[in-house]
């Protein structure tokens, strides 16, 4: 028993799942998605080969993977309900993420939510499809109806802007996805698995999940790292501005992490995904702002708490690659519920699979032997 008498607060330092899908070793500064270290998968696979990759364990065969892209992109299309759902959300200019977490419950509506299987493709079509929409509708447009030719990157971006993407911004995308689908036993993970071990179904996990991501703490903040950028505007302010938010006591965004204490693999794959983007089709003025902005932060952070290594993490490059997509800041974090839908869905067949219920215990703190006084007595 640990001095603290077995209960470790926020589960720190408990394992609680065992599981196939993705490792993460801060110390090495690795993430390794279903064999596949990040790097090697994330620049390579389409976003529906790692779907195939982490619900099967292996990558599909050439038929495997036309009948997956097929099935997704047949499923696309939202219920009126959730359509009418988003209006509503709309008009009463509900954020993205919240809109996302309503219109997600009601993915279930006239589906067999025992078979499992058209129950995920649906949900990971649909999300897409959803955040797509409500950034229509939250402009006062209408949707635009999804495309069975396109792949789920092209397919949402085309959804979002109207406009074929570039080959580049495809690439950009699906590498995003493929590097935010999952990592390990985060918060929104954990619930979902914790949701889906009481033999509920699949939606209810996911919508758990979608809550939990919300969370400023866990995918809720992408945004305030390029905001930093945009406020230094030109790299020779660089120094200056983060020195004085150093000397103020605020914590410079997109720096740091809480299990890498080595530079965050999400933000090389990522920050290398970003240099093909913009070279291909961005603003390198921009790209050359961040890369810069990024090394003088890390100098001047290495002075600030040395010994400390801290370094990019994934927020830094998922603002500028998401930016350099044309999209605003608040469908960050939906954009990255996009991507890791598949993972909570591969999640939750993992603990299907293992079926046991989670439920740790609780220290009791409070008083003991109360003496019951009534109503008119108290
Ligand atoms: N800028 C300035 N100082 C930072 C810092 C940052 N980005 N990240 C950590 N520090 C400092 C802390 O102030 C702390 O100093 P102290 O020991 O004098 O109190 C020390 O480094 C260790 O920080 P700690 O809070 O223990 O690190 P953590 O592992 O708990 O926190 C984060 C990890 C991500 C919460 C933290 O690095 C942070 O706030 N980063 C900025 C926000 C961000 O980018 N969030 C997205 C994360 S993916």
């Amino acid at each position: 028993m640990s001095p603290n008498n077995g209960y470790a607060p926020g589960l720190e330092g408990v394992v609680a799942a065992e599981t196939e899908l993705s490792h993460v070793d801060g110390l090495k500064g690795e993430l390794i998605i279903a064999g596949f270290p990040l790097a090697r998968l994330a620049a390579n696979a389409t976003f529906e080969e790692t779907v195939f990759l982490l619900w099967n364990g292996r990558l599909p065969t050439q038929p495997e993977l036309a009948n997956l892209k097929q099935a997704l992109a047949a499923l696309r299309p939202l219920p009126p309900a959730t359509l009418n759902l988003l209006r509503e959300a709309a008009e009463a200019r509900t954020t993205p993420m919240d809109a996302l977490r309503m219109a997600a419950a009601t993915l279930d509506l006239g589906l067999d939510t025992t078979d499992h299987q058209t129950t995920a493709k649906t949900i990971v079509a649909r999300v897409a499809t959803i955040v797509a929409s409500y950034h229509r509708l939250r402009q006062g447009a209408e949707p635009i109806a999804p495309d069975p030719a396109l792949g789920h990157a092209a397919n949402f971006l085309t959804m979002l802007t109207g406009e074929p993407p570039s080959d580049a911004r495809v690439r950009g995308l699906e590498t995003y996805l493929n590097t935010v689908v999952d990592h390990s036993l985060n918060a929104s993970t954990f619930a979902a698995r914790v949701i889906v071990a009481t033999q509920t179904d699949l939606v209810s996990a996911i919508v758990g999940a979608i809550g939990a991501l919300k969370g400023p703490l866990h995918g809720g903040a992408p945004g305030p790292a390029l905001e930093t950028v945009f406020e230094i505007g030109t790299a020779d302010r660089a120094e200056t501005v983060l020195q004085a938010k150093l000397d103020a006591g605020e914590r410079l965004m997109g720096f740091g992490h809480r299990v890498y204490k080595v530079r965050d693999p999400r933000a090389e794959v990522l920050g290398a995904a970003a240099e093909q983007m913009f070279l291909a089709d961005g603003d390198m003025g921009l790209y050359e702002l961040a890369k810069s902005v990024e090394a003088t932060a890390v100098r001047l952070l290495a002075k600030h708490k040395p010994g400390r290594n801290l370094q990019t993490n994934v927020e830094f490059y998922t603002a500028l690659l998401l930016h350099g997509l044309g999209l605003p800041t608040d469908l960050f974090t939906p954009t990255f519920a996009v991507g890791r839908t598949a993972g909570w869905l591969a999640h939750c067949f993992e603990q299907m699979k293992y079926g046991r219920l989670i439920r740790p215990q609780s220290r009791y703190t409070g008083v003991m032997d109360r003496e019951w006084t009534p109503l008119a007595k108290r």
